[in-house]
């Protein structure tokens, strides 16, 4: 399983990247807005500075939602680093830009998928990956592991390649419930994936493997 982290804050994925776990990062307008980045050329120095950090699978998305827009935009966000993968909405100009796009060899990460049906389609296009938003869904009462199942089913059914990330993730237990059901990815927050490195059990069991050498030690002078 490959992680990612959700986040444009460049010492958050440092972090992660110094863990030696991390596989990529994904963005999204709000995540930029949220570390004051605007403007187009702000943007993409922003992204370059995100693959300097990196090994691969930076995935950077579009703010147009017209066919020719996101074609644009698309290929000036490839064309900064090959690490990029080109976020694109689950929109009808949406799934035609995945299309034209992967026919260019540029990777696509398909966002903002909340059905079966949305997912099945932009694998029929040709993305790279599909975003299901598992928290979102959580947080209205609807299952978003069950989501994630299903596409697995399909995807499995028909040997797409295209990978499914598991987005929106809220916490440790997100994370150990996409890996039983065979999501390929997940993305999260620094805080999710940390997290899965506690318990008391290991707290309790550490210090009294140090106290009992401490013991023994000081016996033995
Ligand atoms: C996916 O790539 C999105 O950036 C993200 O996971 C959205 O998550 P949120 O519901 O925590 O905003």
């Amino acid at each position: 399983m490959k992680f990612f982290i959700d986040t444009a804050n460049l010492d958050q994925i440092k972090e992660a990247q110094d863990l030696g776990v991390l596989d990529g990062v994904t963005t999204n307008p709000s995540l930029m807005a949220k570390e004051g980045i605007t403007g187009e050329q702000n943007v993409l120095n922003h992204y370059k500075a995100i693959c300097a950090i990196v090994d691969d699978n930076v995935s950077a998305e579009v703010i147009s939602t017209t066919y020719e827009e996101m074609i644009r935009e698309g290929e000036a966000l490839a064309a900064l680093d090959p690490k990029i993968v080109v976020k694109i909405p689950m929109i009808k100009d949406g799934v035609k830009a995945i299309k034209y796009l992967t026919s260019k060899g540029i990777r696509t990460n398909c966002t903002l998928i909340f059905s079966p049906g949305q997912a099945l389609l932009a694998a029929k296009a040709g993305a790279s990956y599909v975003s299901p938003f598992l928290g979102r869904l959580d947080d209205i009462s609807t299952d978003g592991l069950q989501l994630i199942e299903d596409i697995r089913i399909i995807f499995d059914n028909y040997q797409y390649k295209t990978e499914i990330l598991a987005a929106s993730i809220r916490g440790p237990l997100h994370i150990v419930n996409c890996a039983k059901i065979g999501a390929d990815v997940i993305t999260g927050p620094l805080s999710a994936i940390t997290a899965l490195l506690k318990h008391p059990l290991t707290d309790t069991g550490l210090a009294q493997f140090l106290a009992d050498h401490k013991k023994a030690a000081e016996a033995a002078k």
